[in-house]
């Protein structure tokens, strides 16, 4: 069997608190509980160090989603980070509704470092709803989208 078109695959980025999620991530791969290769995961101190204005570069350099994976709350190393990124992203999800992105494209996640499992289980999920969803046409760049071909 020939395939004529190639098959689509999203592009999802995941933001991973250094303290817990990263470190989620890790446990899940060094227990061989697999994520499909299409997360790439970028390291960020804490979950209060992703500016929402980073959402939206990933957006406009033609990510189909975006997680963000943090800390359970209460857990943060740094007491309070998630606390505010979660109200961060509470108000940057809105924002992003008004502008007619799908709020399922868009998600937060509290992952510890003892839950690569679930780690795992999120980003297959995760996957599986952009790839429902389909590729994003919105807020993207079409020069960023030039240059990735
Ligand atoms: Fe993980 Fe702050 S260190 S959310």
């Amino acid at each position: 069997m020939q395939m004529t078109q190639k098959e689509w695959k999203p592009k999802i980025v995941a933001f991973c608190c250094n303290w817990c999620s990263y470190a989620g991530a890790d446990l899940a791969g060094s227990s061989r509980l697999s994520y499909p290769a299409e997360v790439k995961i970028i390291r960020v101190p804490c979950s209060c160090r992703v500016n929402p204005l980073f959402i939206l570069r990933a957006f406009q350099r033609g990510a189909d989603g975006v997680i963000l994976c943090g800390c359970h709350p209460g857990d943060c190393h740094y007491s309070t980070g998630n606390y505010y990124a979660r109200r961060r992203m509470t108000m940057l999800f809105s924002m992003l509704s008004f502008l007619g992105i799908e709020p399922k494209r868009t998600r937060v996640e509290w992952v510890s470092a003892a839950e690569g499992a679930k780690f795992s289980a999120v980003m297959n999920d995760f996957v599986k709803t952009i790839t429902d969803l389909g590729e994003n046409v919105k807020l993207g760049d079409l020069r960023c989208k030039e240059s990735l071909k």
